[in-house]
């Protein structure tokens, strides 16, 4: 635990110091400060982001590291990669640089995004002893504050949705880091909020990840606790969408947005005819993948009335079929 300690500090180092020569590298970048022009962000939200640019370079880190670059921490912290000759070289190059910070405002990794068209789009810090993806949410420190101001946390997929929906005025966002939103994202959200809506994008891979999203949340769910869904048109992400509407429209999406027993049942009819007595069948037996996760009680109570319908079922019979024992009566 004490030489963990001492790593995570080297490591902590090694990022921080990777962030201030970034940042410091944006200046002499006019390519880069165009790119960011170009898709709107004003210089105070870059600065507030700590947003930066890293050269293209391979080993443009030795400027700010010197004999430093040969350490072991630099590799584990992911800002070099070693060949098999043993030839260290940068990982991010050319490219603008997005500090990820943990809740205490460490920065614990980055997601560097090429300027303009290139493969890959993003290319993000390794897993390393700091940076746990499954845990960390993009913007989170950023937003505390807006969080707890306005009761609700939106959940997007990128980097530029968080700082864009910041930019407009919206503060309170944060995002997953390219991966599928777990259970752990869950829980820190609702230590943050009551409130939790999603706003993924609003292609195919945006609605898969809300359906993702939905499953992983059922077993975090309390009754005094709310998930909704904001799904945005086909072509829209949260920063292209607020670009386009503005502030005031995102607000309203964001009031509007689907609870997740609506969500969910929808998932759950798909294109099923519920005419039909086998689909109406098929309907109540998809739902037991779902409905018995849900941890909220009486949620899940409304939940079940509201499958009944479509079922053409009582509660007393879904409940049974769901394998839920139902409340007592009298
Ligand atoms: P912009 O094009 O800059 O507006 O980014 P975006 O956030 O809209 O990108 P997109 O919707 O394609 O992807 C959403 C998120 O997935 C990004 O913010 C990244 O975190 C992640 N992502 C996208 N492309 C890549 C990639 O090529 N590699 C990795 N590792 N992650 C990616
Ligand atoms: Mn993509
Ligand atoms: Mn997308
Ligand atoms: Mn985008
Ligand atoms: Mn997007």
């Amino acid at each position: 635990p004490q030489q963990d300690r001492a790593q995570l500090s080297s490591l902590l180092e090694a990022t921080t110091r990777a962030a201030r020569y970034f940042r410091e590298q944006l200046r002499y970048a006019p390519q880069a400060i165009e790119y960011l022009k170009q898709r709107g962000l004003t210089g105070e939200i870059a600065k507030a982001f700590g947003i930066g640019y890293a050269p293209d370079d391979w080993n443009g880190l030795r400027s700010a590291f010197g004999s430093d670059y040969d350490s072991p921490a630099l590799l584990e912290a992911g800002l070099v990669i070693q060949n098999d000759a043993g030839r260290r070289y940068d990982r991010f190059r050319d490219r603008v640089m997005f500090p990820i910070l943990d809740q205490r405002g460490n920065i614990i990794g980055f997601g560097g995004r090429v300027l303009g068209q290139g493969e890959p789009k993003y290319l993000n810090s390794p897993e390393t002893p700091l940076f746990e993806k499954g845990r960390e949410l993009y913007g989170l420190f950023q937003a505390r504050q807006a969080i707890r101001e306005s009761g609700v946390v939106v959940v997007t997929e990128g980097y530029m949705d968080v700082v864009a929906l910041a930019q407009y005025g919206f503060g309170a966002a944060v995002a997953t880091l390219g991966t599928a939103t777990t259970a752990t994202h869950i829980q820190k959200l609702f230590r943050q909020s009551e409130k939790v809506v999603f706003c993924f994008d609003g292609d195919k891979a945006g609605r898969k990840a809300a359906r993702r999203a939905l499953e992983n949340s059922l077993d975090q769910l309390a009754d005094d606790r709310e998930v909704r869904f904001l799904f945005l048109p086909t072509e829209h992400d949260p920063d292209s969408f607020i670009r386009a509407e503005g502030l005031e429209a995102f607000h309203r999406a964001v009031h509007d947005a689907m609870p997740l027993s609506e969500f969910l049942l929808r998932e759950l009819r798909g294109d099923l005819n519920l005419e039909i007595p086998e689909e109406r069948a098929k309907l109540v037996h998809e739902a037991k993948a779902l409905i018995p996760k849900i941890s909220a009680p009486i949620l899940q109570l409304q939940t079940i009335r509201l499958l009944a319908d479509d079922a053409g079922m009582s509660s007393e019979e879904v409940s049974h079929a769901l394998g839920i024992k139902p409340p007592p009566r009298n």
